[in-house]
């Protein structure tokens, strides 16, 4: 982390003023409950009658819809996954006829055929409406403009954030990701109050902003919404600090919904809230597939509450956080904001890791600039990872023998791994598009 003190925060960040509340932020939870166990007892019956894979798993689970009578029953009913998703490719879960699906959208994943994802018009009028709720949650306001550098496409971080952004009365620009000096000529031009990005390509922007010789600081920028990748509060300090706006957690997945299944409200920053009338969270053990109670850290599984063309049940989505109390939207949990997958997990030695743990150690050494990668290789029948590092352009040849050494030691503290270091010439480490890969698996298969 850079010791540069910290940028005045831009001028929004005031809690939403409450006639811009919509109806189910208004509810109590008791209300809440009651309108999701009617509204999921209705998507059970959906599923059931409309696809087949939904008939045959809760038949030979032995669960009939009728038989969720409390929230709580839904915890008989079995899990959907990725793989079933894949097996019934591409529109086998669709619940409704192909005429009524307005649209698709595809997560290219990493191995084998992409998941297909669809929406009815109502489907597509809900994603609008709990993104314009994200947006405003965020400090996003009628009339403000909004720089899109999600990409458009099959991915449904530009679409979702367009339609939210509209929905939310924004002026959207659809900026799309790529062609990075070109969006920082936008910005300059246009004046976006809000900006919707992976937080890896902010970090992109802001190195083109100063290579361009502007300070990012006296950019027209208050707000940013950030996600489709974990990051870490390091992260979200670094961002604040070089571009002088308030980084705000956007969470979602293309099963789901796309972005907008749950938002950080910008006046508290503490784990995005769910949007509980539209999405059902519970949380398992990854291990055991157990429930937990609140609180305990596991695998958070959603279910669709409202969805028409694919609903999903008990959906695994690979994600680790636990359920926490609303804050600023009392009504609604809220989730730790993400600290990995289950799949980004490296088992070194024995010892699980995730990529975030070693971005909370690489953010803290100062003269290292937050561009890292992690390098894993085999080393006789030993597994190795080397942190692969970027000086930042003042870090002289002293200070980066030193930053390696420090993070070596951090993440030997910290996570309890020996890892090798390596510092490299600024700019020299690939730069995210969109969603960023940090691992580098060079071991042999
Ligand atoms: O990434 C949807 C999205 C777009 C969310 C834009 C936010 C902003 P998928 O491509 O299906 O959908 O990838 C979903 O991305 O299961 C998480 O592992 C990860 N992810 C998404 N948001 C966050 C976040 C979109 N805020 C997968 N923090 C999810 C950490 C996130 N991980």
């Amino acid at each position: 982390m850079s010791s540069a003190p910290r940028a005045e925060p831009g001028r929004l960040g005031e809690p939403l003023p409450p006639e811009l509340l919509d109806d189910a932020e208004r509810l109590t939870a008791e209300r809440l409950r009651g309108l999701q166990l009617d509204r999921l007892r209705a998507t059970l019956r959906h599923a059931y009658d409309h696809v087949e894979l939904y008939r045959k798993k809760f038949d030979a689970a032995g669960a009939t819809p009728d038989d969720c009578r409390t929230l709580e029953d839904l915890s008989r009913f079995p899990f959907t996954t990725k793989a079933d998703l894949r097996d019934t490719y591409p529109f086998g879960m669709f619940a409704v006829p192909m005429a009524d699906v307005r649209r698709v959208h595809a997560s290219s994943g990493t191995t084998g055929r992409p998941t297909v994802v669809g929406y009815t018009e109502n489907d597509l009028s809900m994603w609008a409406d709990v993104t314009a709720r994200s947006i405003r949650a965020a400090g996003g306001r009628p009339g403000h403009k909004v720089h899109i550098g999600y990409g458009y496409g099959l991915f449904t971080g530009g679409l979702g954030a367009h339609y939210g952004a509209e929905r939310a009365g924004c002026t959207v620009i659809p900026a799309s990701g790529g062609m990075t000096a070109r969006q920082v000529r936008l910005i300059q031009d246009f004046q976006p109050e809000i900006i919707m990005v992976t937080p890896s390509y902010m970090l992109a922007l802001l190195d083109e902003f100063e290579k361009q010789g502007i300070d990012p600081r006296t950019s027209s920028l208050e707000v940013g919404i950030f996600g489709a990748e974990p990051w870490t509060e390091e992260m979200r300090r670094e961002i604040e600090e070089r571009a002088g706006l308030h980084a705000v957690d956007i969470y979602g997945l293309s099963e789901v919904i796309g972005p907008g299944v749950a938002q950080e409200c910008v006046e508290t920053k503490d784990g995005p809230h769910v949007w509980e009338d539209h999405f059902y969270p519970e949380v398992v053990d990854p291990h055991t597939d157990e429930v937990l109670a609140g609180g305990e850290e596991g695998e958070v599984v959603f279910t669709s509450l409202t969805k028409e063309a694919l609903p999903v049940i008990r959906y695994r989505t690979r994600d680790l956080t636990r359920l926490l109390p609303g804050t600023a939207r009392p009504a609604f949990r809220r989730i730790q904001k993400i600290t990995g997958r289950c799949d980004d997990m490296i088992i070194l030695r024995g010892v699980n890791v995730f990529p975030t743990q070693i971005e909370e150690v690489v953010l803290r050494v100062p003269g290292v600039a937050p561009h890292f990668q992690l390098l894993l290789t085999r080393r006789g029948r030993m597994d190795h990872m080397t942190v692969r590092a970027e000086a930042r352009p003042d870090a002289g040849p002293e200070r980066r023998r030193a930053a390696a050494g420090e993070i070596v030691q951090g993440v030997k503290d910290g996570v309890g791994v020996t890892v090798d270091a390596e510092i490299v010439d600024p700019d020299t480490l690939e730069r995210s598009l969109g969603k960023l890969r940090r691992v580098k698996d060079l071991r042999a298969r």
